[in-house]
């Protein structure tokens, strides 16, 4: 189990939300139902000698239903010959060919592998130059769905900024397929694909809102966190186009399929003891109670009864007894979460410590999904892990390649060329001039040669290393996995094969930890750190059984991204002012990730001014319920293995 979300179920349950949302623990069950949907709905009409329309989405969110369609085309031998699709959008401008083209994923997702013909295939054409190429364009679009019989189901994902197919906040109900302006929220976020900002087009050819509304029926996607805000404007929120996705509560025949992340802020997640009679456990009565001191302003101590009974919450008065004793119990709990001795304090009780006290020093595995995430996100814990005696190993999982921009490889190039010129040979042209010409003529978007990503490889190395030398671990024990999944040379990244899961898993054996501490992060933008955590989290199925990994505590931290909410928070771990610098400049070793990284997401600042903020927050938040003041803390979930 990694974070238990409480969602409520029951009658009422979903009296906040505006139209049916099933949700589901994980997208792999979800997709599940969905491709059963469709499927029973194609083998329907090909029974009684009819087509079936579907309407289709890319992006990321359709991406695990393609593969349950494939493979039920595969190993169930069902067929798609009776199936007409029409594609929500594309690009513009965009060729078919590119890797980034909406024609590209589709055939390489779903079409080349299932039995549809060709012909019965319709995807908007991103090559068209002039407007009214464009407009004609459209109008045949519009004109073949109808033809076509009109869409049966349609299938969506949601964009951040709540926009279906391409229809941006702003979009009218009636529009129709079209010619549309991207906002700058979904060029950010398809910054991933392409690799800069300047290279994603700023135009789309969309389906409208409209030709979306006349499908008979339409199921919607959404997977993890980052889109658990606009699922809940979408769901919850009043209808309006500066959300356009809101427009589907006045659609008679709509269903969305949603995670557990995603639905985290809807009520019945984030506050489920609105809609429903809940268990109270601790997880969930100190979710209730640090909502209630943000609602209210106050610290724990100083919440009364009358604050419990204005915010619903009356029933933990029942619980309790009194709102002083829920009061008391939540603060104890929250204090005991708070430890300096993140390996565990020898020879000290730590009947409420979050870590054993035995054995003394501890072997300490920290696995970072790329060579900076270790010290981004617990820096601080990490050098006091190795000052208070522990046996710390750092795992650098993969390469970390792609995030190198070209013009920091060339620099370093450029020093070691001049370098190798104040040696011996000065005539000819040594191999690093012939690397600088390479990358001096790469076209953007030209795939990277492998010899240049093994550079780059090195360099992120070589600064992980620094990164370890100044908090004091020494090389021998820093590991580079390499781990081939990602090894693909661009952010399109391969499976996770037996391979991936055999390097950790010997790792693993042969260090024999007594503590782990992995990216938990599921919020990573091009998801990364989520095959990370799943390659160890396959790796412990291996050694389960091991007697060393019945005794290992395993720690998840969150990457750059985001932090771990209060009310998970097992172990929470305080960075003084001097720690804080420490952990700055360890960061700052990592130079190639500095000055605008290659991958920022959408925050502009520098990774240690995020890593500060959010320390600097949490401390300041712990401060706010009661807690000592810290400068800035480090907080960790627990993660337990094969637990629910
Ligand atoms: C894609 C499309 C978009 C995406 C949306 C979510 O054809 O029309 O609306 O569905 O941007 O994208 P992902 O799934 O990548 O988060």
């Amino acid at each position: 189990m990694i974070t238990k979300n409480y969602i409520a179920k029951g009658e009422g349950a979903d009296r906040f939300e505006k139209m049916p949302v099933q949700i589901y623990e994980t997208a792999d069950s979800a997709v599940k139902a969905v491709a059963r949907e469709i499927v029973d709905l194609v083998q329907a009409k090909a029974a009684r000698g009819e087509t079936c329309v579907l309407g289709l989405a890319t992006g990321a969110s359709p991406i695990k239903l393609y593969q349950e369609l494939v493979r039920m085309h595969e190993e169930e031998g069902v067929s798609f010959r009776n199936v007409v699709t029409f594609n929500l959008d594309e690009y513009l401008p965009m060729a078919k060919e590119s890797e980034q083209s909406y024609h590209y994923f589709m055939h390489h997702h779903l079409f080349d592998h299932i039995d549809i013909i060709p012909e019965n295939v319709h995807i908007p054409d991103g090559t068209l130059k002039n407007d009214e190429e464009i407009e004609r364009f459209c109008r045949s679009y519009e004109e073949a769905i109808v033809r076509a019989g009109g869409i049966d189901l349609q299938i969506l994902g949601i964009g951040r900024t709540g926009h279906i197919g391409f229809n941006e906040p702003g979009s009218f109900l009636n529009s129709r397929t079209r010619k549309v302006y991207l906002n700058d929220l979904t060029i950010k976020d398809a910054t991933k694909d392409f690799g800069s900002r300047e290279l994603v087009p700023t135009k789309a050819i969309t389906m409208g809102v409209g030709t979306i509304m006349q499908a008979r029926r339409v199921i919607l996607l959404a997977w993890g966190e980052k889109k658990a805000p606009i699922i809940k404007a979408t769901v919850e929120g009043k209808v309006s186009d500066s959300v356009p996705a809101t427009f589907l509560q006045m659609h008679s025949n709509v269903q969305f399929v949603i995670d557990s992340e995603a639905a985290s802020e809807l009520t019945r997640a984030d506050r489920p003891w609105l809609v429903s009679k809940v268990v109270w456990d601790d997880k969930l009565t100190r979710k209730a109670v640090v909502r209630l001191c943000q609602t209210v302003g106050k610290p724990i101590l100083k919440v009364e009864n009358r604050d419990y009974e204005d915010n619903g919450l009356v029933d933990l008065i029942d619980k309790y007894g009194s709102a002083n004793k829920v009061n008391i119990a939540v603060f104890n709990d929250l204090q005991h979460t708070i430890s300096g001795w993140p390996g565990g304090k020898p020879n000290a009780d730590d009947s409420t410590r979050p870590e054993r006290a035995i054995p003394y020093p501890k072997r300490v595995l920290i696995f970072s999904p790329h060579p900076d995430d270790d010290v981004i996100s617990m820096g601080g814990t990490e050098a006091r892990l190795v000052e208070q005696g522990h046996e710390v190993h750092a795992v650098y999982q993969t390469s970390g390649s792609i995030a190198v921009l070209d013009d920091y490889l060339f620099q370093t190039l450029d020093l070691a060329d001049r370098f190798n010129r104040h040696g011996d040979k000065e005539e000819g042209e040594n191999k690093f001039q012939r690397l600088k010409k390479l990358l001096a003529s790469r076209e953007p978007n030209e795939p990277e040669s492998a010899e240049l990503l093994a550079y780059k490889a090195t360099l992120r190395q070589v600064e992980a290393l620094a990164a370890c030398r100044f908090i004091g671990i020494p090389e021998e024990r820093v590991h580079f996995l390499n781990m081939p999944f990602y090894e693909t040379g661009s952010v399109k990244k391969k499976p996770l094969s037996k391979e991936d899961i055999d390097i950790i898993v010997k790792l693993l054996r042969e260090v024999k930890p007594h503590q782990i501490y992995a990216a938990g992060d599921l919020a990573d933008p091009h998801g990364t750190h989520s095959t990370c955590l799943n390659a160890i989290i396959q790796a412990f199925d291996v050694v389960k059984d091991d007697d060393w990994f019945k005794e290992c505590y395993v720690w998840l931290y969150r990457g750059a991204w985001m932090e771990w909410e209060i009310e998970k928070v097992d172990m929470a771990v305080p960075v003084s002012p001097s720690e804080l610098s420490i952990k700055r400049k360890a960061i700052y070793k990592h130079g190639s990730q500095n000055n605008g990284p290659a991958y920022p997401g959408d925050d502009p600042r520098e990774f240690w001014q995020r890593a500060e903020d959010r320390n600097r927050n949490t401390a300041d938040l712990y401060n706010k319920l009661g807690m000592a003041e810290y400068e800035a803390m480090e907080v960790f979930v627990r993660y337990r293995h094969g637990e629910r």
